[in-house]
């Protein structure tokens, strides 16, 4: 991660993130990372956020990236990719900082393998943005700047 920017939205990419565009299109589309990286930071700028922008494969990255948006960030959007169905460590690290948080979803996970049903994040998440594709972003950046008041 870049240097924090104070009073910036937080967006957090989890594992596999980084092949969006490669990564079974069918279900995740064409679109890349950098891509969705751009679409984010245009739907902040209309309401004069800036964003910090994150991908990694590793839960203990994002856990500490969290941890350091306390002071610096007004809230998170996250795709925490797998880890949704698997880090209690991920949601912990969320309702720690007490930052409002949106989930978001590219694919409708409820579509998809029952495994994929449950999350860990969306009892700790402010809101859930699910199955609206790339666009989810923009709808979670949207949403995290009305829940913060700007
Ligand atoms: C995902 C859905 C998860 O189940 C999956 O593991 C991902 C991406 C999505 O954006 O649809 O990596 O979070």
């Amino acid at each position: 991660m870049s240097e924090t920017t104070p009073g910036s939205i937080l967006v957090i990419n989890g594992p596999n993130l980084n092949l969006l565009g490669t990564r079974e299109p069918e279900i995740y589309g064409h679109e890349t990372l950098a891509d969705v990286e751009a679409l984010c930071r245009n739907a902040a700028a209309q309401a004069g956020y800036g964003v910090e922008f994150l991908q990694s494969n590793h839960e203990g990255v994002l856990i500490d990236a969290i941890h350091a948006a306390r002071t610096t960030m007004v809230g998170i959007v996250i795709n925490p990719g797998a880890l949704t169905h698997t880090s209690v460590a991920l949601a912990d690290a969320i309702s720690g900082v007490q930052l409002p948080t949106v989930e978001v979803h590219i694919s409708n996970v409820h579509q998809r393998e029952a495994f994929r049903h449950h999350s860990y994040i969306s009892p700790v998440a402010a809101s859930v943005i699910v199955g609206a594709g790339t666009n989810g972003y923009v709808l979670g950046v949207e949403h995290l700047v009305h829940l913060v008041g700007r």
